[in-house]
């Protein structure tokens, strides 16, 4: 049982008597949707056998986005929550501004640096500190298909593009709604940043992490924009504003046959009670098997005096058991942040995952998200995403698209 408050009502007569919490933590974070919610209970009993309490400041809207506006919004107020969820590029952000508390004790008691990637103790460090806790690693780059209408059509998952656009037509013409898309700018961003990759791993890495001008302003990234263009053509009519999960909600009762969508995905459909991998199908985005991007949620814990001190340990310590790893990515959709977790109670789609991580960390083909913060520092993503969601939301040509996303960027460099 765990604590959360106002509902003291929770609380058992032993708790009452012999107080089975030390402190609380207030954490805010954005996941807000079944799966999330169904996850992020997990962190909250595995804390109350520790006797911290919880106090929840859940701010929805995929992608973390008005999380990340309601975070600034109290730190400027002075009053931070002890610990906040943050993708990679943020941690250092927030670190760099001194706010983050130091958690070399948890991670060396608990050997963090033997047994979390590179690519992502990059992102939970700070000039050579821990400062944040990485519950997992998401992919951002999956098909997800309803495999009933697949049979339907008489196809598999798709390979290429030509696959993916030949089911999408035929699916079209059984009457379903071939590519369900939600209407956000990160929606829409995780799609494309996917298609890039798809035309090569060399073209992402030059264009979207190294923000290359002549990469930017190629032909092939003009072909990423006409790609986008075909598959945004296959979305229903009210795609405009739709979450995430209503939109993997779609593939799931059978309204429409695919999503391209990050892995949190998944975590719908075992909330749904399905199995992924045979009611949901999964494939990565055509074109990306052999590369993997990336992004890790943390929990970065503010410096709010030393009264928050222990529960923030507890947390972090919490956050990084061997057995909170494996349960609560079971739930989450994505892989555990540590590798000596064993894969064997993964389904097919995650076992995928935990095998391509290791091969593109070895062929130099892992690379943070754009979209979900793993890219570019903030500001810079932003200039990306401006471009993107114009574009999407218009009937502007990709060499426009292009002409803007260099004009962009380089204006924000
Ligand atoms: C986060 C996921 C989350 C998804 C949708 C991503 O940026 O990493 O944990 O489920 O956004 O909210």
């Amino acid at each position: 049982m765990f604590r959360i408050k106002g509902v003291t009502a929770l609380l058992s007569m032993t708790a009452l008597t012999a107080p089975a919490f030390a402190d609380d933590v207030e954490v805010m974070h954005w996941w807000t949707s079944g799966g999330e919610a169904a996850a992020i209970a997990v962190l909250q009993e595995d804390l109350a056998e520790r006797g911290t309490g919880w106090t929840d400041m859940a701010i929805a809207g995929g992608g973390g986005d008005a999380a990340m506006t309601a975070l600034r919004a109290r730190v400027v107020a002075g009053n931070p929550p002890t610990a906040a969820q943050m993708l990679g590029m943020s941690v250092r952000e927030w670190a760099e501004e001194g706010f983050l508390g130091n958690l070399n004790d948890v991670a060396e008691a608990e050997g963090w640096n033997d047994v979390i990637p590179p690519a992502v103790q990059a992102f939970g460090t700070y000039e050579g500190e821990w400062v944040a806790a990485p519950v997992n690693i998401h992919r951002p780059h999956w098909v997800w298909g309803n495999a009933e209408i697949f049979a339907e059509i008489g196809m598999e998952m798709p390979t290429n593009w030509d696959e993916f656009f030949a089911a999408a037509d035929a699916m079209q013409a059984a009457g379903y709604i071939p590519v369900a898309q939600g209407g956000q700018a990160w929606q829409e961003a995780t799609i494309w940043e996917a298609v890039v990759l798809s035309i090569s791993p060399d073209l992402y890495e030059s264009a979207l992490i190294n923000a290359d001008m002549d990469a930017l302003g190629s032909a092939e990234m003009a072909e990423s924009f006409e790609i986008y263009r075909r598959i945004l053509s296959y979305a229903d009519d009210g795609y405009a504003g739709r979450d995430w999960n209503l939109t993997t909600a779609m593939v799931i009762n059978g309204e429409a046959g695919m999503q391209i969508m990050g892995d949190w995905a998944k975590g719908e459909v075992i909330a749904a009670g399905l199995t992924p991998g045979e009611e949901i199908l999964c494939a990565v985005v055509p074109g990306t098997d052999g590369s993997f991007l990336f992004n890790t949620d943390f929990f970065a814990m503010f410096d709010v005096g030393d009264d928050a001190a222990a529960a923030q340990r507890n947390m972090a310590a919490a956050a990084m058991s061997v057995s909170f790893q494996e349960t609560f990515n079971l739930a989450k959709g994505s892989i555990p942040a540590r590798t000596d977790v064993p894969s064997d109670n993964f389904d097919a789609c995650g076992q995928t995952s935990m095998a391509d991580i290791v091969e593109a960390t070895e062929s130099e083909t892992l690379f943070g998200s754009l979209a979900h913060g793993h890219g570019q520092p903030a500001s810079v993503q932003a200039a990306y995403i401006d471009v993107v969601t114009q574009f999407a939301n218009s009937d502007m040509s990709a060499e426009d698209a292009v002409e803007a996303l260099v004009a962009s960027v380089g204006s924000a460099l």
